[in-house]
């Protein structure tokens, strides 16, 4: 009796606990879970987010009751995730659970999908998470469905909240400006709002990159602690906002800037978010940096895992002022320091307003003849008969008042037809809202590559802000520019890769003032900024590794900085997409050796560099010196670049400690890019990766502008 007494409750409590666990909706990756709970009001919230828990059973204790999706016009007080108005001007909305599911998305991810609906209206959302388990990567993103017979207005329309109850939150953020991209701060939050956000439009993150890291509980550093880190796919204006309520529980909202962006929603019409895209680690922003990039080369990145070609660009060595001689002897160049392509920048076209200066001819991409006369055809045979490529910069979105399709065409142009027009760069926004300038925008591609199937490569730049925000197209409608310009210009990019799948483009926005992740689904890498200072650029690289692969940055040797040498360029640059925007006359002969030789280096390592996992072993923001290297998946070899910047005259120096290495393998360490210094103590010698991680080498020293690149090699 007692016995069978027993097997009833056991029965009846794995009963409840069935029922409970039906009530989690749990996204799972390798090591991380977030988990969502069904209330008995049938309402959403999030349950957990953090490292991932194994244990069912422990579900029904987790105490996440923040609603995974606030709404506007609830009884919870902070900021909501959505609101929107119903036709009949009511603002509030109410979302409960409907059902849920999980399939595979088409790239393999988990894709976990949760429908929920208002019962006052037939307004439904989809919360929609890709997992990707290996990566630790989350990318999510709703869908907001009007089933009312009439329009309604999303005024806010986030791509995610997440919950987190922690006892500190210290949140990074990547300010910065033109030649001074991602400057790392990090400051604690407490109650109330910090919102980072851009309203910029097209040259959308020139103030800040729409990434953030979030440490919870306490600093995390490069190998420790817990942090969140985050980035929104979106290539214009974004809003994060960070709120800490009474309780001191953080959310995070992500997704489009709701600023002057109210979006009507037709009948049956529904509008899908961008993709908030996250990874969490316990084992410090490392870690979380190479999760992202390992998801970006693999699942996201245009040609993720392919080949990247190294360049000579012509900007910084010609500017507007060049012709077809100059531009040949500058593919000889190329061809003497052994790149693969020669890039010519902005200044080839226009022909009633020669492209001479910025203050004219974008929008006229017709070769200039005063300049190339024998126009982009006779470049591209010159370049292959030197045996490179030949790539073009193009401005597409833009256009000079001063320009043919400027007075062709002003009602394409983005103005406000009653003021006086504020120019950026004496220039203005095409309004990629008009499907004609989608057109149009297309066209500059696809005519350049119909008449020269030959060009293997495009700089797409991006120079304006939107300035006088008004589309002469949208009419009243006004309030759609923002997302509508984004949307333009994916259509844009979506013929192009249909067309030219095979196309490398680089995304530049005056520099670093526009890179995310859905405009990187179209670019195989972006300019990070045009300070190429390789003193300025270990910071600034630094600082996009946080969120992007070594693979993605393009880092050129320039003659920024006189007072480093072309080793020290060179080794920063070799440590992103390498290219040089430089004349050889600016070189000795033994530095145009040392180049070659680099770049021989750089091609046979690229597997290692472009596509190993990264680790920061010391950050310029420490103070006087830098390092990061790199290791492959098999950790069979690796690179790893020291730069000694600003020393002090007797510091006290100590080993660096490397990581990512099998402590059981011995490595036989190599010194490359040698230039006349002596080599390192370490250079010739063979240690266990174990002596490496806990021992470590002497890299630095106490002479400025320093730098060594070493070569690890199992034996
Ligand atoms: C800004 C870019 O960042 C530079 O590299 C260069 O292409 C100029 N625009 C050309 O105008």
């Amino acid at each position: 009796m007692k016995h069978t007494l027993i097997i009833i409750v056991a029965l009846a409590s794995l009963c409840f606990n069935s029922m409970a666990q039906d009530r989690y909706i749990n996204i799972n990756s390798d090591n991380v879970s977030l988990i969502y709970h069904v209330g008995d009001n049938g309402r959403l919230y999030q349950a957990y987010l953090g490292p991932r828990l194994s244990h069912k059973s422990d579900y029904a204790n987790l105490t996440g009751d923040i609603e995974a999706y606030l709404t506007h016009g609830m009884e919870d007080y902070f900021e909501p995730a959505l609101h929107i108005e119903h036709s009949d001007g009511n603002s509030s909305t109410e979302l409960k659970y409907v059902s849920h599911s999980v399939a595979s998305a088409a790239d393999g991810a988990s894709r976990t999908t949760i429908s929920l609906a208002d019962d006052q209206y037939p307004t439904t959302v989809e919360l929609i998470f890709d997992v990707y388990a290996h990566q630790d990567v989350i990318v999510e993103h709703a869908e907001i469905t009007n089933g009312e017979k009439r329009p309604v207005k999303l005024h806010s329309y986030a791509s995610s909240l997440l919950s987190i109850n922690r006892s500190h939150y210290f949140l990074t953020e990547f300010s910065g400006d033109w030649a001074n991209e991602v400057n790392m701060s990090e400051s604690e939050l407490n109650f109330g709002k910090k919102v980072l956000d851009t309203k910029l439009g097209s040259r959308a993150s020139m103030f800040m990159p729409s990434f953030f890291q979030l440490s919870l509980d306490a600093p995390a550093t490069e190998t420790s602690g817990n942090v969140l880190v985050g980035t929104l796919a979106w290539t214009g204006n974004y809003r994060f906002t960070f709120e800490i309520d009474q309780h001191h529980r953080l959310r995070v909202i992500s997704g489009i800037n709701p600023y002057f962006s109210t979006y009507e929603l037709k009948s049956a019409e529904k509008f899908v978010t961008p993709d908030f895209i996250f990874t969490y680690s316990t084992g410090g922003r490392g870690k979380a940096s190479r999760n992202l990039h390992s998801w970006a080369r693999n699942y996201r990145l245009k040609n993720g895992t392919g080949n990247r070609m190294t360049l000579l660009n012509n900007w910084e060595a010609t500017y507007f002022d060049f012709n077809e001689e100059k531009l040949v002897g500058l593919m000889d160049d190329a061809v003497r320091l052994g790149v693969d392509m020669f890039l010519l920048d902005d200044g080839w076209f226009g022909n009633k307003y020669p492209r001479s200066s910025d203050h004219q001819g974008l929008g006229d991409w017709q070769e200039t003849e005063s300049k190339l006369p024998h126009k982009v055809g006779y470049l591209c045979e010159q370049a292959a008969k030197k045996g490179i490529k030949f790539g073009i910069w193009i401005e597409p979105e833009m256009v000079n008042p001063k320009s043919e399709l400027y007075e062709r065409h002003k009602d394409w142009v983005i103005h406000l037809p009653n003021r006086k027009v504020y120019y950026f760069r004496n220039q203005m926004v095409l309004d990629l809202s008009n499907p004609a300038v989608q057109d149009h925008v297309f066209g500059v591609v696809d005519r350049l590559m119909t008449a020269y199937p030959q060009i293997a490569f495009f700089k797409w730049d991006c120079n304006s802000p939107i300035t006088n925000i008004f589309s002469p197209y949208l009419k009243d409608k006004q309030t759609h520019l923002y997302v509508d310009y984004v949307r333009g210009l994916y259509k844009v990019l979506e013929r192009i890769r249909a067309k030219y799948p095979d196309l490398p483009m680089m995304l530049c926005s005056g520099g670093g003032g526009r890179i995310d992740y859905e405009a990187l689904k179209y670019f195989t890498e972006f300019w990070p900024s045009d300070n190429t200072d390789p003193v300025e650029r270990l910071y600034i690289q630094y600082g996009f590794s946080s969120v992007y692969p070594a693979k993605a940055q393009c880092a050129h040797v320039t003659t920024w900085n006189k007072n480093a040498s072309i080793k020290f360029r060179v080794d920063v640059a070799s440590m992103g997409k390498l290219g040089f925007d430089i004349k050889c006359s600016d070189l000795k002969e033994d530095e145009i050796k040392f180049c070659r030789e680099a770049i021989g280096n750089y091609n046979r390592l690229k597997p290692v560099i472009l596509d190993g996992d990264m680790y920061r072993l010391v950050s310029p923001y420490e103070g006087n010196h830098a390092s990061t290297m790199m290791v492959d998946d098999a950790k069979d070899h690796a690179v790893l670049f020291a730069f000694d910047i600003n020393p002090r005259y007797s510091e006290h120096l100590l080993p660096v400690k490397l990581q990512g290495l099998d402590p059981n393998r011995n490595y036989r360490i190599t010194e490359i890019n040698r230039m006349g210094d002596w080599p390192l103590g370490c250079d010739g010698k063979t240690y266990s990766g174990e002596f490496l991680m806990t021992v470590g080498l002497h890299l630095f020293s106490t002479s400025r502008l320093k730098s060594h690149v070493l070569e690890l090699t199992v034996q």
